[in-house]
């Protein structure tokens, strides 16, 4: 695991775009699990210039959706997959012919999640993935307990996650109740995977991740014994002390 802390968050979406550029570069048509959230938005929001400046060609990468509310109808605008259109996709140019997705409105989620998870089967597993840090531990929708395992699947929101994503949508009686997200078990396998943490309300969490138990309650801790993870974290999210030198500080 490698550990980079930024001094703020500008340096930390520099970061992030940096290296999902980095995993375009090596596999231009590889499979990337993007995440949602308010976290990734400002490497995303700087993809498009490193890419144009590398010559590097986003358009044939293959997205598979990391996590969705269940419920929602079409052309809702707290679905999380316009989100991720209007942040990741259309900068990108991405069609939609290479995306799968979860179908917040699907009359058999279960089946919506098979079709997601095979997805990422038949790309022989996600090349890379960003993520970001639920304040809960959780990494896409995997809320706790979730264990290493945990298959791609239906999930109910826990309150702290409806808490904290009622900012997204202006209150906690906006926010659906249930969701669906990629497993565990297929984010840990991910060839690459990038944690992006930002701001103080996430330096409790980010320390259980790195340093406590590896348990389901902080489905994030499973990141210790993952094979190529990188946690960029601002300083606000780190705090003031080095970073050790086992995470390569
Ligand atoms: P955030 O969400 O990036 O908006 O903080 C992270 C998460 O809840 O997974």
């Amino acid at each position: 695991m490698r550990l980079i802390v930024t001094e703020d968050y500008e340096e930390l979406s520099a970061a992030a775009a940096g290296w999902i550029a980095d995993r375009i570069a090596t596999r231009p048509d590889g499979c990337f699990i993007p995440a949602t959230g308010d976290t990734p938005m400002g490497g995303y929001a700087r993809l498009t210039e490193v890419l144009a400046v590398r010559d590097l060609d986003a358009s044939r990468l293959r997205i598979v959706q990391l996590d969705e509310y269940l419920g929602l109808p079409a052309g809702d605008p707290r679905l999380l997959y316009g989100w991720m259109e209007r942040s990741l996709l259309e900068p990108l140019a991405i069609p939609a012919a290479h995306v799968v997705a979860f179908d917040s409105a699907a009359y058999d989620p279960v089946a919506s999640c098979r079709t997601v998870d095979e997805a990422i089967v038949a790309a022989g597993g996600a090349d890379f993935t960003v993520l970001g840090l639920g304040p809960n531990g959780h990494l896409g929708f995997n809320e706790p307990p979730a264990d290493a395992d945990a298959p791609t699947r239906v999930i109910e929101l826990t309150p702290e996650s409806i808490h904290s994503n009622a900012v997204y949508w202006g209150g906690e009686d906006r926010v659906p109740r249930r969701a669906m997200t990629v497993g565990m078990n297929r984010l840990l396998a991910a060839r690459a995977i990038l944690l992006l943490v930002s701001g103080e309300s996430k330096r409790s969490i980010l320390h259980r991740t790195l340093s406590g138990p590896a348990t389901p309650e902080v489905p994030s801790s499973y990141l210790q014994s993952a094979d190529g993870v990188t946690i960029i974290a601002d300083r606000a999210a780190w705090g003031d002390q080095p970073v050790p030198v086992a995470f390569g500080g």
